[in-house]
């Protein structure tokens, strides 16, 4: 027994598809059988099937594309496509590549592990293409073992400042890489104390065989930098990226790193953002700081992805004008085409900091000459903490899917970080991911969803919420269809559930400070964070419009008019852009501080009966699950109720406004 659960590459017995004759035989074609990674694909493939359905099946090599250099650029798609095919006696997977013939894998055990019909799954041939260039997982672990916004137990890469390397970590490489993951960085963006080292000889080793075990699965690795490393490492007394001292150290360390980590992707930079250091020490642009790095990471075909979140964290909560919302935009744009082509700048989905609902980064569909990542998050630090049940996907494509209006077609932010809107070099989504040594890695068993799913869903943008639920629940839990149609109706509202019970139409926040899980209407009110409701006895939200701090209009038209009028922006965003009294009406016909009630309470109802529907299932998925989830279950009721009471009563007090329905307010 492993001391970890083995989730859904756990392979354990199936009943459909054992005497289907295409399982029998796989021909593959793309890569020979050498190539380490085709070796992976054939072991799993085999353990899969044999472990499924006692099948051992025979592998015969086809052709084998040439092997293209390693390169993070859009011809990744291209060699990281499949088909997957029937043939008389078995099946084809055709790709370029080793990459290529590991999805097909994948896909074929998948369907296997769905208990799917074979023959009708892939009956006129699958083909999948990914949909995006670097589909990639940011863990914010810390070398002491700590995780940043962990919920699930301490890293399983790091125990005192030393990086550890076993089966789990063989184990992770394989299951990210089933559902798509093709990039890592495995250690924190706050690059502080040993972190600092990894660029030396101290870790070189380590990370060297890391990156060779994430490449035998098409994973590259990639690790956070400390913008100041010339100081704190390197003892220069700048970090000025126009100073040739600088320079010439990173030239030198750069050869170093690459030499040592010949599988290392390249860096992920946090500059200039909540402490940490970055170019505007020396009066340099964030382009200033990014194209240094680029220039000499260039060499080594790696990139530097550097990150929008820079804003100013010491704000005075008195001060109406400046709006950490247009931060990113405001530190971003004027630079859009400066950027050298191996940058890639990677943004939140929302212009402020993962909040439960928040509008799209303006940036997404602003930026037109500039290599663009979405940055979005699993770790559930506003949604939760992995006690709740929140499941994201939906979220997710509601955000790929928002049009930008930035060209006449492919505008959706789907289209933008795919690389087709601007034809990008590089691009693709990132997610702050959610795991930890846990034995069922992400605390929450039901958190698994939002892993699996965000590989899933950066993989293949099309597929739905649902099908990527139903996926998770068959392949981790069980194929019985109540089971798999409860679980599937549990998570599938749970982000709207949440969105009810916490911070309404948009405003967020309102959370525990510091922590961030459970409510606190004013623990950010007076703060200097810049994330404000402004509530009074008439009214709540930002004025962002054109008479406020002007941050609507920073979006393409029409959006921009949408926002920017209180009459025509939708009910779930209006008090984020809006200042408006207690009564006023939103389209659904309901005045603000009753939207506020009803939400509430019902939020609360509705995460009981969410309990309720798992309560059900005892007995018919695994103890082990059970518990683990109920234990959250009664917890998230009563945070649920902590929110609903506390929301409720903070504006009834506030407002004088009785419920209509004259329920117990406090
Ligand atoms: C949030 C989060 C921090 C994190 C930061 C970031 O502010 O609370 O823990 O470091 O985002 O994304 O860099």
């Amino acid at each position: 027994m492993k001391n970890y659960a083995e989730l859904w590459i756990g392979y354990g017995e199936r009943q459909t598809g054992r005497d289907c004759i295409n399982l029998r035989k796989f021909y593959l074609s793309g890569a020979g059988e050498s190539d380490k990674i085709v070796k992976n694909a054939v072991r799993e493939l085999k353990t899969g099937l044999k472990a499924m359905l006692d099948i051992d099946p025979g592998i015969v090599f086809g052709s084998c594309a040439e092997t293209a250099p390693v390169n993070n650029g859009r011809d990744i798609q291209d060699r990281e496509e499949y088909t997957v095919s029937l043939c008389d006696d078995g099946m084809a997977i055709d790709a370029k590549s080793g990459a290529g013939i590991l999805y097909g894998v994948f896909d074929v055990l998948r369907s296997v592990s769905c208990e799917k019909d074979i023959k009708e799954a892939y009956a006129s041939g699958k083909t999948v293409r990914p949909s995006n260039p670097l589909r990639m997982l940011n863990h914010w672990d810390n070398m002491d073992g700590s995780i940043e916004r962990g919920y699930s137990g301490e890293s399983f890469f790091y125990v005192n400042d030393e990086i550890v390397i076993d089966e789990r970590t063989v184990d992770y490489a394989r299951m990210i890489a089933s559902v798509g993951i093709n990039a890592v960085v495995i250690n924190n963006v706050n690059v502080k104390q040993a972190a600092s080292y990894m660029i030396t000889d101290r870790y070189f080793d380590k990370l060297s065989e890391l990156g060779e075990i994430f490449a035998g699965y098409g994973i590259r690795l990639f690790l956070s930098l400390n913008y100041a490393s010339t100081i704190e490492i390197g003892g220069l007394d700048s970090a000025d990226p126009l100073d040739e001292k600088v320079i010439a150290w990173w030239k030198t360390k750069m050869a170093e790193v690459f030499e040592r980590i010949p599988t290392l992707g390249g860096f992920l930079v946090k500059a200039d953002s909540e402490g940490r250091p970055g170019p505007f020490t020396y009066g340099r642009t964030q382009a200033d700081g990014a194209n240094m790095l680029a220039d000499i990471a260039k060499e080594y075909n790696a990139i530097i992805i550097w990150r929008c979140f820079v804003y100013n964290c010491k704000q005075d909560w008195r001060d109406r004008k400046t709006d950490r919302a247009r931060a990113g935009y405001d530190n971003f744009m004027p630079m859009d085409g400066d950027y050298h082509d191996n940058v890639i700048l990677q943004i939140k989905n929302g212009p402020m900091d993962f909040q439960i609902r928040e509008p799209i980064s303006p940036l997404l569909g602003g930026l037109k000459k500039t290599n663009q990542m979405l940055e979005v998050q699993i770790a559930q630090e506003y949604t939760g903490h992995q006690i709740d049940v929140c499941y994201l996907i939906p979220e997710f494509k509601e955000i790929l899917g928002f049009k930008t209006y930035c060209s006449d077609d492919k505008d959706t932010v789907a289209d933008i970080i795919s690389g087709d809107t601007f034809e990008s070099r590089y691009s693709g989504i990132a997610a702050v991911t959610n795991t930890g040594n846990d034995f069922n890695w992400t605390g929450n068993y039901l958190a698994g969803a939002n892993l699996f799913g965000f590989g899933r869903l950066a993989f293949d943008t099309d597929l739905s919420s649902e099908e990527i639920a139903e996926e998770f629940v068959r392949m981790t839990i069980s194929q019985d269809e109540a089971v798999v149609r409860t679980i599937v109706d549990i998570l599938l509202p749970s982000r709207e559930i949440y969105e009810r019970y916490t911070s309404p139409l948009g405003i967020g926040w309102m959370v525990t400070p510091a922590t961030h899980y459970g409510c606190s209407v004013d623990g950010y009110e007076y703060d200097r964070w810049g994330t404000y409701h402004r509530a009074d006895h008439l009214g709540i939200g930002v004025d962002r419009t054109d008479k406020g701090t002007g941050y609507a209009l920073l979006y393409n038209e029409p959006n921009a008019s949408v926002y920017n009028d209180p009459d025509k922006c939708p009910d779930e965003l209006v008090l984020f852009f809006h200042h408006l009294p207690y009564t006023h009406k939103l389209h659904s016909g309901k005045t603000v501080i009753q939207h506020i009630y009803d939400t509430h309470f019902e939020g609360y109802e509705e995460a009981q009966q969410l309990a309720e529907k798992w309560k059900s299932l005892k007995g018919k998925v695994s103890d082990e699950i059970f518990e683990n989830v109920s234990e959250r279950f009664e917890r998230q009721l009563s945070n649920a109720r902590e929110w609903c009471d506390q929301v409720n009563s903070y504006f009834f007090r506030k407002s004088g406004i009785p419920d209509e329905k004259g329920r117990q307010i406090y």
